[in-house]
């Protein structure tokens, strides 16, 4: 029997009637732009979150992109980021206009290594970005800490880290709580996914709520009167349901990611090949992805595929090498421990519904390769 990476049939086998309920609501009404959902489903992340706004917005992209553009870049500005994340953290930078400045990566967990940004802030630079990779935070306390004294505004991505928090001078922080601004994606895949894409802005600033509120809808708070050019990036009233419908089985679903995660890396410690992701015990993790790092990776890929178990390489070419960003400068051996990530990382299925005898096979399966 086969293993996916990820199984949302499954998911939707468990919720189908919550969701076509709340679905049905909206479609009834026939209220599919800025329904009241959309608003319901932004103060209850907000609250999740512990933030005073949420905005609501076309997707995790565009949740990223929306607060870019609220800082009003000119060419040259850089904005400092990891280089091991998706696309979209990097590639919002150059489309709000400006240039992305890559840092190298905590060995460790993969997060970006906040002595590294520092030690890159020049006049230039008008922001940081940081990314909670697969599901953990980064050190958000020594990252405030450094942009605090640069006077630097700080996006969290939190595309990966839905509910994920971080113990500060004994407090649970929440992703998303401490930075400038927070992001969130919808997209289907994602701990909290919608049934296409989806993405929300958390902050606790009232000036910046009111700028993003009207940047995703052309700029204008009032219809026909735009203060400033803006777009559409609104969140389907649809989505919104969706979401408002999924969300009370959020934190079971993060609970079982956990558990599948600490089988894993019970079956996984002492193994003289497969090295099982390291937990900063400050975090809360709440493993959107399973990562572990092994000699052999793509032989190890070949050997999973044909034992039918899904499997993702998330990143397999880190962000300061793609093609797009050649112009920038940067070489293999720049940042050699995004490099070093990139080339022995694989992710293994972790989502909320796998069994414990699916999650066998799938140990049994990299344990044989390395035998
Ligand atoms: C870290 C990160 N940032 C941004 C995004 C972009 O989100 P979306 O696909 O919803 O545009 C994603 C996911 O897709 C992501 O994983």
């Amino acid at each position: 029997m086969s293993v996916p990476l990820l199984d949302l049939v499954a998911q939707y086998r468990e919720i189908k009637e919550d969701v076509l309920a709340a679905m049905m609501e909206v479609i009834e009404r026939q209220t599919f732009i800025m329904g009241p959902e959309v608003g319901r489903l932004e103060s209850e992340i907000a609250r999740l979150s512990h933030t005073k706004h949420g905005i609501a917005c076309a997707s995790g992209t565009d949740a990223l992109l929306l607060p870019l553009k609220a800082l009003d870049l000119r060419p040259g500005d850089e904005v400092i980021t990891t280089p091991f994340t998706f696309f979209a953290t990097a590639g919002t930078v150059h489309n709000a206009g400006g240039t992305p400045v890559f840092v190298d990566i905590d060995p460790a967990t993969m997060n970006i290594e906040p002595e590294a940004v520092e030690a890159a802030i020049t006049p230039r630079t008008r922001a940081i970005i940081i990314v909670h990779l697969f599901g953990q935070m980064a050190p958000m306390e020594k990252i405030m800490a450094i942009a605090a004294r640069h006077g630097l505004p700080v996006i969290e991505d939190g595309a990966q880290s839905i509910g994920a928090c971080r113990k500060v001078d004994g407090e649970w922080r929440m992703s998303g709580e401490m930075g400038t601004a927070g992001t969130l994606s919808f997209f289907p895949t994602k701990n909290l996914g919608a049934w296409g894409d989806g993405g929300l802005i958390v902050t606790q600033d009232d000036e910046l709520a009111e700028r993003l509120r009207r940047l995703r809808l052309h700029g204008g708070a009032r219809q026909y009167l735009h203060d400033e050019v803006g777009t559409n990036s609104r969140l389907d009233t649809l989505q919104a349901a969706v979401l408002l419908a999924k969300l009370p089985y959020l934190d079971r679903w993060n609970q079982a990611r956990k558990r599948n995660a600490a089988r894993y890396t019970a079956a996984f410690t002492g193994h003289p090949a497969v090295c099982p992701p390291a937990t900063d015990p400050a975090n809360d993790h709440i493993f959107h992805q399973y990562t572990v790092r092994v000699p052999q990776r793509d032989e190890l890929q070949g050997h999973l595929k044909a034992h039918g178990i899904g499997h993702s390489v998330y990143y397999p070419l880190a962000l300061h090498l793609q093609p797009c960003f050649a112009h920038l400068g940067y070489r293999r051996g720049s940042l050699p421990a995004a490099e070093a990530a990139m080339d022995s990382v694989i992710s293994l299925p972790i989502y909320p519904e796998l069994t414990a005898q699916q999650q066998d096979q799938v140990i049994a399966a990299v344990k044989s390769f390395y035998a």
